[in-house]
């Protein structure tokens, strides 16, 4: 992986056909998706549950760009070594999931993974302060994490200023996860993100028989980002 500013669009296969993962990360990669965001979830950090491990060494054979691990679980430290070992290329934890995320973001990149730390809505720019030197990504949700589909928190744009200003020379991407669509692509954009995870409004219309519209989605969400 090298590092870079240029917008990068990352689908998310939550809204991908959960029967057929490796079929419509191939569909949607064929169709340009920069990023693959895999959304791991434990019905306990986040009200929702997804997969493990197992599935992300399952479908790591279907992803030839990047495969990016966003887990919206509590403890993290215990499965870190299990999503590298899955092969994830990024790792990225919460730091709301526990009291010890310099201790997380060290051991994710002792797998030799990218270290990626998400903020919550409710949790303000400071907190990636003390840990800027540690991370690679600093995803910015702009919805509340467990479910796809919801609704853009536009306050959330001043935090994406704020952390660019932050990280200034540093070699760290910008993510931003939840309600990214062409019309608020061009807002995080603007404010410095360069990683745009997009879910529904990357899967919506198309199927792996159909995948044309894949490929319409990313190319609207890259065009109005600029
Ligand atoms: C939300 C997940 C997101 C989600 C985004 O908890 O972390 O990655 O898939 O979905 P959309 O783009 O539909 O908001
Ligand atoms: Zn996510």
């Amino acid at each position: 992986m090298t590092f870079d500013r240029s917008v990068k669009i990352a689908p998310s296969i939550l809204a991908a056909d959960f029967a057929n993962f490796g079929a419509e990360i191939e569909a949607v990669e064929a169709q340009g998706a920069d990023w693959i965001h895999v959304d791991v979830m434990d019905g306990h950090f986040v009200p929702n549950i997804t997969f493990g491990p197992a599935m992300c060494a399952a479908i790591r054979p279907h992803i030839k760009t990047v495969m990016d691990v966003h887990l919206m679980i509590a403890p993290v430290d215990p499965y870190i070594e299990a999503f590298a070992d899955a092969g994830a290329d990024v790792i990225t934890a919460h730091v709301e999931a526990g009291p010890h995320i310099h201790r997380t973001l060290q051991a994710i990149r002792a797998t030799g993974a990218k270290a990626g730390l998400a903020l919550n809505p409710g949790t303000p720019a400071e907190a990636a302060a003390p840990v800027l030197d540690l991370v690679d990504l600093i995803c910015v949700m702009t919805v509340n994490p467990g479910f796809g589909g919801q609704k853009f928190i536009h306050s959330c744009v001043q935090k994406v200023t704020e952390l660019r200003e932050m990280i200034g020379d540093r070699e760290v991407h910008i993510e931003i996860d939840g309600g990214v669509d062409p019309t608020t692509a061009p807002l995080v954009r603007a404010a410095g993100a360069d990683v745009l995870v997009a879910g529904s409004a990357a899967f919506k219309g198309g199927s792996v028989s159909n995948p044309a519209p894949y490929g319409e989605n990313i190319k609207a969400i890259r065009a109005a980002a600029g």
